[in-house]
């Protein structure tokens, strides 16, 4: 079939294997270029690893380390000839090219909230790696179903008082006011039910009284903190509240697993990226656009592959790495320089609709977004038939 982009609002509904496989591969040849990291934990269980911080997390670990991994994603396959989500066509990709080098490579799709996924998960985990030296809680989710039946659903509002500021229509590339009321008390709940650090502790417990995680194991969760001009709708909305309580999780993770294993329990604050989680955050995909510009500018920008590559030469190969108390590390710091931030605030201040493309890299903002879902990727013939159907071998079922 032939595959082409169908955007709706932030989110684009189809995704290309064929280009989703050459974004895994330029990937892969970043980690290959870097080196090998001969430190970093050998046997990894990852959630959320089939896009984002948690696939580049993936990555990393599969070819910088050799590592044998657990993934764990809630995807959508291929079915009645519609194309799957980008995310399974991403773990296809990775996975044939670990499994071509004999590393083990196992996966499990569907909602890792679940008791009844947690058990299937447990059982999965005990076949096949045995115990894990880390654990990645990279999972971006709009709602969560806890134990009692109930669903929770996030969302991305001010606390306290309304937000009023700008921000841009992506598909029409129209720069406008938006003015967002804030959260009751409900949704603030809500949203750290399903982005808290809540369901991270749960897995840690259990996998801990499963036995399911080696002596010394690290675990580690990813925020944000980014900028002031987005703190109404980040840091101070319903969002860092969240991401604060993921801090104070990862405080009592810590306290929990160096008592039963001497293990640890980290926070890594990552820098502003395009993925699929954030390209619904109000404000963001207009800050993203000036930030890159201003960091490609100052060659200094990242994704995600080059900031968990740091992240893990820093944490396990002696690399460097900004560490702010016990649980806490920083790969913000080129997105918060203070030359960086003062020029994003300059442009912020004057970016209208007609000076958008100029004083921002609003086009390599939306070619970033499409390339999430394998469109716009070079030495892709997007003209050709495409089987949809690409098999992800390892899949505990
Ligand atoms: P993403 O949207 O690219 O990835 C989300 C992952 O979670 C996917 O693998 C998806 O399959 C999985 N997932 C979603 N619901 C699930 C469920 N119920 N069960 C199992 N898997 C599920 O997200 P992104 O942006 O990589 O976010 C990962 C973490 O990084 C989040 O905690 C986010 O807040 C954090 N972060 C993101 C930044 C950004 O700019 N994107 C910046 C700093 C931190």
């Amino acid at each position: 079939m032939i595959i082409q982009s169908k955007v709706r609002g932030f989110i684009c509904i189809t995704a290309h294997p064929d280009g989703c496989a050459a974004q895994v591969r330029k990937q892969i040849d970043y980690v290959r270029a870097r080196g090998e990291l001969k430190n970093a934990p050998k046997r990894i269980l990852i959630f959320g690893a089939s896009t984002g911080y948690g696939l580049a997390s993936r990555i990393v670990s599969v070819v910088g380390a050799k590592a044998a991994t657990f993934g764990v994603f809630y995807e959508r396959p291929s079915a009645d000839g519609k194309p799957a989500s980008a995310g399974w066509y991403n773990t296809a990709a990775l996975e044939a090219v670990a499994l071509k080098e004999d590393i083990p490579f196992y996966s499990m799709n569907g909602d890792a909230f679940s008791s009844e996924f947690k058990k299937k998960a447990v059982e999965g985990l005990r076949k096949t790696l045995g115990t894990v030296d880390c654990v990645i809680y990279s999972l971006a989710a709009p709602r969560r179903t806890d134990k009692d039946g109930i669903t929770y659903k996030s969302v991305l509002k001010p606390i306290g008082q309304s937000f009023t500021g700008k921000t841009v229509n992506t598909d029409k590339g129209e720069v406008f006011e938006t003015a967002i009321e804030p959260a009751t008390d409900d949704e603030i709940f809500q949203t750290v039910k399903v982005m808290g650090g809540e369901d991270w502790e749960e897995w840690i417990r259990l996998l801990v009284s499963e036995k399911l995680l080696a002596p010394s194991a690290t675990t580690m969760a990813y925020s944000y903190i980014g900028p002031e001009v987005t703190w109404p709708i980040y840091k101070s909305g319903t969002i860092g509240r969240a991401k604060a309580h993921l801090a104070e999780t990862a405080d009592r993770l810590n306290d929990f697993l160096s008592e039963h294993i001497q293990g640890k329990a980290l926070i890594s604050v990552n820098k502003a990226v395009v993925t699929q989680a954030s390209s619904a955050i109000p404000v963001v995909p207009l800050y993203n656009s000036i930030l890159f510009k201003v960091m490609k500018d100052a060659g200094l920008h990242e994704d995600c592959i080059q900031q968990m590559y740091r992240l893990f030469a820093g944490l396990f190969d002696g690399g460097a790495l900004k560490r702010d108390g016990a649980t806490c590390v920083h790969l913000d710091d080129l997105e918060l320089k203070p030359e960086v931030q003062t020029e994003v605030q300059r442009i912020w201040e004057r970016i209208n609709t007609s000076n958008l493309r100029t004083l921002s890299d609003f086009d390599g903002y939306k070619k970033n977004f499409l390339q999430l879902f394998g469109f716009e990727c070079e030495g892709v013939n997007y003209n050709a038939d495409v089987d949809p159907e690409r098999p992800i071998r390892n899949l505990i079922v």
